[in-house]
């Protein structure tokens, strides 16, 4: 059943909560501001004081909760990719990520110790910039994928020459082509005297992927992690596949972006890497995120060095959230703490509601354990 609390009807309508509690009295429902009222009350208090329903979804609510309504295609101006590195195990994610995060012009100078965020963006000597997110294996991004999260502008797939296609690659094509991201296939370990980069664009034919050589338009790159080669066709690449993308983001707006993983910090409480979308994160900006709230109080980089802000594609390390929020979870800058707090209890209420519902389905048990 929809309710809603006694706070945020008050709210919708601009009327007191005392004033709301007065006619819940006369309709003989004692209820206090936190407490949630049925749908059909809530109706009878809203004519009762004299406004009109508007029966609204929950995402409609929360659109207008976040004043994400309305169109903000403005103030557009290119972004860099980001981009999901996916193969199968021991093919050479880890290593290919390594060897481009050494390409990065600007690390050497800054010098400091590499912080391992699940995130980072590496700077060009073109003066280009691209994203990566360093997933944790495909798990990280289905569960992205599921909560309709989509973060991958381009997906690089890393087959191993002298291994081809195994079970974990058709994953990946599959997961890739589940969300309509564009492939890359970086052909990694051509240093090896066992390595066969034919084989590979040919068993990638089977699923559907026809590389550039062979008549197809899927950008195909040979590299080595370990010696260093074909890295810079790689970025090459991955610049080309974004161009054809037009990708482009707003930065004179409060920031929306993506939760790419939490954690519960000892000293410093919850930290979560979150990769800003639109707009510019700032120090001190009122956020939501999933079912937490928070204050910017510091962004971090992948360099673990403090910044005052970060605009579109900058994964940011974000410190000042009251609890840790999940891998997905979108990140969303209110103008007060009245709001973020709202929305919140908003969507923990309705979460609540939703594992009710579902146990309504299972047993008890099941339903204490949610609860
Ligand atoms: P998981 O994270 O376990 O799935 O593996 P991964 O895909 O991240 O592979 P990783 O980078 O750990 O590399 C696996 C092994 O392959 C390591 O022993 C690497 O040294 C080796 N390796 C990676 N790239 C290359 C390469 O270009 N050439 C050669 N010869 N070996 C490589
Ligand atoms: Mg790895």
């Amino acid at each position: 059943p929809e309710t809603i609390t006694v706070q945020e009807l008050s709210n919708r309508m601009a009327e007191r909560a005392t004033e709301v509690i007065k006619q819940l009295m006369k309709l003989g429902v004692m209820a206090t501001i936190n407490q949630t009222i049925d749908a059909d009350t809530a109706e009878v208090v809203i004519q009762e004081l004299g406004h009109t329903i508007k029966r609204v979804t929950d995402a409609d609510v929360e659109m207008g909760m976040l004043g994400l309504e309305g169109n903000d295609e403005v103030n557009l101006i290119p972004r860099p990719p980001v981009v999901t590195i996916m193969g199968h195990v021991d093919h050479g994610k880890t290593s290919l990520l390594d060897a481009i995060r050494s390409t990065d012009v600007v690390r050497g100078e800054a010098g400091g110790i590499t912080q391992h965020i699940g995130a980072y963006q590496v700077n060009l000597a073109s003066g280009n910039k691209i994203t990566f997110l360093d997933t944790p294996g495909h798990a990280a991004f289905t569960e992205m994928r599921l909560r309709g999260a989509t973060v991958t502008d381009v997906v690089v797939l890393v087959v191993a020459a002298d291994d081809g296609i195994m079970e974990q690659t058709i994953e990946a094509i599959n997961h890739a082509k589940a969300s309509q991201v564009p492939i890359i296939v970086a052909i990694n370990k051509v240093d090896k005297p066992d390595s066969n980069p034919d084989r590979v664009k040919q068993e990638l034919l089977q699923h559907e992927l026809v590389v550039e050589d062979m008549g197809g338009d899927i950008l195909c790159i040979e590299v080595s992690a370990k010696a260093r080669t074909g890295l810079d066709k790689l970025e090459e690449a991955i610049l080309l596949q974004a161009e054809l993308l037009e990708l482009k983001a707003n930065p004179d707006r409060s920031a929306i972006g993506t939760v790419i993983e939490s954690k519960l910090d000892k000293g410093r409480g919850s930290i979560a890497t979150v990769l800003v979308q639109k707009g510019t994160l700032k120090v001190g900006d009122i956020f939501v995120t999933g079912n937490e709230s928070g204050r910017v109080r510091a962004l971090m980089n992948e360099r673990g060095q403090q910044v005052d802000s970060a605009g579109p594609s900058l994964p940011v390390e974000v410190l000042g959230l009251n609890g840790t929020p999940n891998a997905g979870d979108d990140f969303v800058v209110v103008e007060s703490e009245a709001k973020a707090r709202e929305i919140a209890a908003y969507r923990g209420h309705r979460d609540r509601e939703l594992a009710v519902a579902a146990a309504g389905r299972g047993s008890l048990e099941q339903m204490l354990a949610k609860l």
